[in-house]
C-alpha cells in the first residue's frame, strides 16, 4: 500500500507505540481488501463501550491508551455504555459493573470523545461524499443511505484504531464501485408506521446479508421511520449502505444500478405481518417501555409530547426516553424535556439499556418500537419485546386500552 511520509513516520512509531500499532492494523486489513492507500477521516464513532460487551480485557487496553496519553486526531464520538453518571442509581447493576462502566467512559473521554450516543449524525451531520471511519451498525446505514456520506462498517477496534491516527483503508463503500447495489426490494402499501418499517428492515437485512441493496417504494417514509429501518436492517444484515430510491443521493445512474440487480424481492405488508407473527421473542406485558433505540431525534421527542398531551395524568409504568446528552441544554426542546418529565417520562441521557443486563433486575418483558431492540434485547438483556407503534406505546404506559 503505498503510504504517504507522514504516514510513513506513524508506521515506524515516531508519532508513539500506539499510533504505529494503530496504523499497522488499518495498513493490513486495508491491503486484505485490496485497498491502494489511507484516505483522511472527517469523524471516527467507536463502538463497544458497554462493560458488559468490553469486558475486563477491552477495559485494561482502554487503561494502557490513556497511560500512553493516546488523544483522537479527528473528531470523534462513541456509543453508549449501560449506564452514565446520572443514571446507575436507577439500573443499579452492582458496584463492580457501575464502576467500571463509569471508567470506560471517563476513559474515552480522556481521549478526545466528544460525546456518547448511537446517533452521532443528530450531534454533527454528515457531509455529503466525506469519508468516516463509523462502527455502530445504524449510524453508518445512515450515513451511508441517507447523507450519502461514506464509511465501511467498522469493527469497534477498528474505528478506535481510525480516531487515533486520522485515516482509514480507502477501500468498501468509500469508492464509487462498491456502491452499487446487487439485490432490490420493491415494497407495496407500506403503512407509515414504526412497526411496519422496523420488521421491513429486518426482513431486508436478513435476506441481504452483507448485499448492498436497492429498496423502491419506500421513500414516503420520513426520516424517522427510515432510521427505524436501517437500524434494524443493519442488525440482522451485515451491509454498510441500503440504496434507497428517492432519498439516497444519487451519485451512479438508475440505469446502471438496475443492470448490476442480480435478484428482486416483493414485500407487502402481509409478508411484514406473517414476519413479526413468527418472531419467537414476543411478549404481551411490559414491565417499563423504551422510546429511542437508536437515541431519539428533537423531531421523534416533539412528536411524543403531542401524543402525551392527549393523556391525563402520569405514565403508569416506566418510559424510558433515550437520548444524545448533548439534548438536556438544547433550548430547542428543554420544555418538551420537562413536560415529559412532568408526565412521568423517564429521560436517559447516553445510555443504552439494550446492551445492559435488565433481566438481572427482574424486568422480563419490554415495550418499544424499535425492531432493533426486539432483535439484540433477548440475545443481549434477556427480555422479551412488545412491539408497539409510537402513540399505542404511550396510551399503553397511561393504561389507556387502544383497539
Ligand atoms: Fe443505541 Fe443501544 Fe439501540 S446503542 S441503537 S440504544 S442497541
Amino acid at each position: 500500500m503505498y503510504l504517504t511520509k507522514i504516514e510513513e513516520k506513524m508506521y515506524n512509531g515516531e508519532y508513539g507505540e500506539y499510533v504505529s500499532k494503530a496504523i499497522r492494523i488499518i495498513v493490513k486489513v486495508g491491503e486484505s481488501l485490496n485497498a491502494s492507500r489511507l484516505i483522511n477521516i472527517r469523524h471516527a464513532h467507536i463502538s463497544g463501550v458497554g462493560y458488559s460487551n468490553l469486558g475486563d480485557a477491552g477495559l485494561t487496553f482502554l487503561k494502557d491508551l490513556a497511560r500512553e496519553n493516546v488523544k483522537f486526531r479527528t473528531y470523534t464520538t462513541a456509543n453508549p455504555g449501560s449506564v452514565d453518571i446520572e443514571s446507575y442509581n436507577y439500573f443499579s447493576y452492582g458496584e463492580e459493573f457501575l464502576k467500571k462502566q463509569i471508567e470506560i467512559l471517563e476513559l474515552y473521554r480522556s481521549m478526545g470523545v466528544n460525546t456518547f450516543t448511537c446517533t452521532p449524525y443528530h450531534i454533527r451531520t454528515p457531509r455529503f461524499g466525506e469519508h468516516l471511519a463509523w462502527a455502530e451498525s445504524n449510524a453508518v446505514l445512515i450515513a451511508n443511505s441517507i447523507y450519502g456520506a461514506r464509511t465501511n462498517r467498522e469493527a469497534g477496534p477498528l474505528a478506535l484504531f481510525s480516531a487515533i491516527v486520522g485515516k482509514t483503508y480507502y477501500s468498501g463503500v468509500h469508492i464509487k464501485s462498491g456502491r452499487i447495489p446487487r439485490i432490490r426490494f420493491l415494497v407495496r402499501d407500506l403503512k407509515d408506521s414504526f412497526v411496519e418499517a422496523g420488521l421491513l428492515g429486518l426482513m431486508i437485512g436478513r435476506i441481504s446479508r452483507d448485499k448492498i441493496a436497492l429498496l423502491s417504494g419506500a421513500s414516503r417514509l420520513g426520516f424517522e421511520r427510515l432510521k427505524t429501518l436501517l437500524a434494524a436492517a443493519g442488525s440482522t444484515g451485515s451491509m454498510s449502505m441500503i440504496l434507497i430510491e428517492g432519498v439516497t443521493p444519487m451519485e451512479i445512474p438508475m440505469s446502471e444500478i438496475l443492470e448490476n440487480i442480480e435478484d428482486t424481492i416483493v414485500i407487502d405488508r402481509k409478508d411484514i405481518k406473517i414476519y413479526h407473527d413468527e418472531e419467537p421473542f414476543l411478549c404481551d406485558d411490559p414491565e417499563a417501555y423504551l422510546i429511542g433505540c437508536p437515541h431519539n431525534s428533537i423531531e421523534v421527542l416533539k412528536e411524543l409530547r403531542n401524543i402525551a398531551t392527549r393523556f391525563s395524568g402520569k405514565t403508569s409504568k416506566p418510559v424510558w426516553v433515550l437520548i444524545p446528552p448533548e439534548y438536556e441544554s438544547n433550548q430547542v426542546i428543554r420544555d418538551d424535556l420537562e413536560f415529559l418529565r412532568s408526565k412521568g417520562f423517564i429521560i436517559l441521557k447516553g445510555i443504552c439499556p439494550v446492551i445492559s443486563p435488565l433481566s438481572q433486575l427482574g424486568f422480563k418483558c419490554i415495550g418499544t418500537i424499535s425492531s432493533k431492540a426486539l432483535f439484540y434485547m433477548p440475545k443481549l438483556s434477556g427480555v422479551k419485546v412488545r412491539l408497539l407503534d409510537l402513540y399505542d406505546l404511550v396510551a399503553e404506559a397511561f393504561n389507556y386500552k387502544t383497539s
